[in-house]
């Protein structure tokens, strides 16, 4: 039977491996090829399988336009 996209299995999503997935406002973003060329590094990986907004809130370096962009590109789904 198919897989459904549980939370089951977007927690899964957590890890290079698997694939990196995050949520942020309602949206579902696949951020697995941008780990690497994230200009704050691995700490990216915290909010691997989960929000952003509490990172986001405590790394204010994100709230400018050109960071919404990126993560727009990321895209794959609703929640
Ligand atoms: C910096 C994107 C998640 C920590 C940045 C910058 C971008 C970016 C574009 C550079 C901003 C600038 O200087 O104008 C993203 C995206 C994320 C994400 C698209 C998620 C998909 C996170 C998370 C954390 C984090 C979850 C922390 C847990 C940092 C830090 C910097 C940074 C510490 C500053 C790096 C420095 O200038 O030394 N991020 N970020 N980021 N990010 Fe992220």
């Amino acid at each position: 039977s198919p897989t459904l996209p549980t939370n089951k299995n977007f927690t899964k999503h957590c890890s290079l491996e698997s694939g990196v997935w995050v949520t942020y406002k309602g949206g579902v973003y696949d951020i697995t090829e941008f780990v690497a060329m994230h200009p704050g590094g691995n700490k990216i990986l915290l909010a691997a399988g989960g929000a952003l907004e509490p990172y986001w809130a405590l790394y204010a370096v994100h709230q400018q336009d050109h960071v919404l962009e990126i993560l727009s590109e990321y895209k794959i789904g609703v929640l």
